[in-house]
């Protein structure tokens, strides 16, 4: 069965509640610009870190290590990583996502520890996003200066940066390509 994606429904706000709760999540999430500095409840964060221990990995090598930073001085060192960036600071938390191993390239020819910490880190933004919180991935940051705070192994590598707080910036849609730019069934 062929999909024209032009003929796709478009799904009103009454289905959304009703049967797109996963979609819903997805749809609300966009990054925080700014965070107001209230802790996050460790209980909520255990939630957010356990959605990526749950994430997918290729193999399920599980090569990944997350370390989650809400000590005030560390989250000073995290912002001089981040070239000054404040929502290091009033993040509740901010989850290093660190691979472990490096060495795995699928046979596809692509690398998976990336991918990978892709997966975790997008499951713990969705489950943030469920928890009413706001979050921030970033890859701006001086790597060097965040492994050895978080007295991360030499040979490991901290892939992507997660600012996880209490928003106070009003969320906010980016627009993406529209469906038939990005999407077909069939053919490219
Ligand atoms: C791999 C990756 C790295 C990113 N790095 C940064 C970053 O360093 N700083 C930043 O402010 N946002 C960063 N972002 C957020 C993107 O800019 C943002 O997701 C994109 O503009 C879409 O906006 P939205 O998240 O609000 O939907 C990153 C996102 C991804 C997926």
């Amino acid at each position: 069965m062929s999909h024209d994606v032009k003929k796709l429904p478009v799904l009103d706000a009454s289905c959304y509640s009703m049967c797109m709760d996963i979609l819903e999540v997805i749809r609300n999430r966009s990054t925080a610009k700014s965070f107001d500095g209230r802790p996050v409840d460790t209980k909520v964060m255990d939630r957010i870190l356990e959605a990526a221990r749950l994430a997918p990995s290729a193999k399920n090598r599980q090569a990944w290590r997350f370390v989650a930073v809400g000590k005030e001085d560390s989250k000073k060192v995290l912002r001089e990583a981040c070239y000054g960036d404040e929502r290091m600071m009033n993040a509740g938390y901010v989850v290093a996502a660190c691979t472990t191993n490096i060495r795995y390239t699928m046979p596809n020819g692509q690398p998976s520890h990336p991918l990978d910490l892709a997966f975790a880190v997008s499951f713990m933004c969705l489950q943030a996003e469920h928890e009413g919180l706001g979050t921030a991935i970033l890859g701006t940051y001086d790597e060097r200066t965040v492994k050895d705070l978080l007295t991360v192994p030499h040979a490991m590598q901290v892939v992507l940066l997660l600012a996880v707080g209490h928003r106070t910036d009003e969320p906010g849609f980016q627009e993406r390509l529209p469906s038939d730019r990005v999407i077909s069934y069939d053919h490219w």
